[in-house]
């Protein structure tokens, strides 16, 4: 996919491989803490932070996922506020966990107890001495081996009985990493597949001792993360939709830095489906857990293509695509329908003068790259006043986002890539 010939202003719109970060690491401080689907690297959140937030004091994450951008934030000095919403409970852990400060001498303290209350447990259980209660979801016993459903109710069980509500969250979080690990989907794809037979035959977790590692080097992480973080920052995290009014006052933002959803959770990334194992054993309710990605921008179609947007490349490309396929056309139509309501929300909550910067992937759908960068531009200018400082094309060098993805949701269907982010700054004027 090449996306040069879409550069309709050389100026303002190019490739920019300043951007890629190729050998950068992107794991420092606590950003290493939860895998993500479609995580911003923090090196572009950092550089967007200090490029057009230099006297910025509030920020903004409308999607805030893993919040990498709100960790960035808050090892900024200039900021006293950095909110983030989502609607998805496993993000909002996440990010909570890696934006709260914990001294790491409490957490070796609490951390050395649990694991030694882990390994007790297990003795016991293993000479039959004592029972542990596990969870009942659906198909637990596809996803988990019996020794490892044994021993995340363990680990469960202990990290329920810290007191702390901080160092219990900071726990679950190495909890729900090491969830996806030692359970039977298949490595490094975030939607949920079984690994083959013989891959389940060499399947032996440890799981006690993965949540172990991985406790060790979160730590670590918070230690260091202790010692820098900025301690006039307040960080708030709404469990909200950015489709509708949050708890954001009007014109109280300066600097928004965000990577929306790439709509359509059956073909691109579904945040839900990644989440549910996680949730499931961190005992979220069952039926909000199915319904993520229906809540999720663009998660229910559209009835059918009529439109008031006032994008006409949206318009355009819609019609390019519901040629082939009307009923893809609805899929993509509800996502920017849906994306139409977060920019009136943005408008409301952001001051004259703030920056907006939108890190966005232009998926192919039935053959069609759709412009999303080109199309959030026009949106934002239908109805106010912005001004369209640049478009930064970078290449995505690390895999963040599975390159190849499955169009039917059938494994091994591929067909839809993605190697390059479009990073869309706007101002409000
Ligand atoms: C691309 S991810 C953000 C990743 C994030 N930048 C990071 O570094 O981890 C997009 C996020 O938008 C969230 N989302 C989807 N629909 C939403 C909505 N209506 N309101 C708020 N968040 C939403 C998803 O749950 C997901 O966490």
């Amino acid at each position: 996919m090449q996306s040069t010939n879409l550069i309709q202003n050389k100026e303002i719109k190019y490739k920019d491989i300043s951007w890629d970060f190729r050998k950068d690491f992107t794991k420092y401080s606590n950003h290493g803490f939860h895998t993500y689907p479609a995580m911003m690297i923090p090196q572009v959140a950092r550089r967007l932070i200090r490029t057009y937030g230099k006297n910025a004091k509030v920020l903004l994450d409308p999607f805030v996922g893993s919040g990498t951008a709100l960790l960035e934030a808050t090892l900024h000095e200039n900021f006293e506020k950095a909110y983030g919403i989502d609607i998805n409970p496993l993000a909002l852990l996440i990010s909570k966990v890696k934006t709260t400060p914990i001294d790491s001498k409490i957490l070796w303290k609490e951390y050395h107890e649990l694991i030694e209350k882990c390994l007790d447990d297990k003795k016991e259980i293993n000479f039959s001495q004592k029972q542990i209660e596990k969870p009942n979801f659906p198909n637990i016993d596809f996803w988990f081996k019996p020794q490892v459903i044994t021993d995340l109710a363990i680990i469960r069980k202990n990290i329920s009985e810290v007191k702390n509500k901080d160092t219990k969250n900071f726990f679950l979080v190495a909890f729900s990493e090491i969830v996806r690990n030692v359970s039977n989907t298949r490595n490094r794809e975030y939607k949920l597949y079984r690994m083959s037979p013989e891959m389940m035959k060499k399947h032996k977790p440890d799981t006690i001792s993965t949540f172990r590692q991985k406790l060790k080097k979160n730590i670590t992480s918070m230690k260091q993360y202790f010692e820098e973080y900025n301690k006039n920052c307040k960080v708030n995290i709404f469990p909200e939709d950015s489709r509708h009014k949050t708890s954001i006052q009007d014109g109280e933002v300066d600097l928004i830095v965000t990577s929306p959803p790439y709509g359509d959770s059956r073909t691109t990334v579904a945040y839900g489906q990644f989440s549910r194992l996680a949730l499931q054993w961190l005992g979220y309710d069952q039926k909000k857990v199915l319904d993520i990605d229906k809540v999720s921008l663009g998660g229910v179609p559209t009835k059918d293509l009529i439109h008031d947007l006032g994008s006409p490349t949206l318009k355009a490309t819609l019609q390019k695509i519901a040629d082939v396929d009307p009923i893809r056309a609805r899929d993509v139509l509800s996502f920017y329908v849906d994306f139409d309501k977060c920019v009136q929300e943005l408008h409301r909550v952001t001051k004259k003068g703030a920056f907006l910067c939108f890190v966005v992937g232009n998926r192919t759908v039935k053959g069609v790259q759709i412009p999303t960068d080109e199309i959030i531009l026009e949106l934002f200018q239908a109805k106010n006043h912005y001004k369209h400082h640049n478009t930064f094309i970078r290449n995505i060098p690390h895999k963040r986002m599975p390159k190849i993805n499955s169009p039917t949701n059938i494994s091994g269907n591929h067909g839809v890539t993605m190697n390059e982010e479009w990073i869309v700054i706007i101002e409000k004027e």
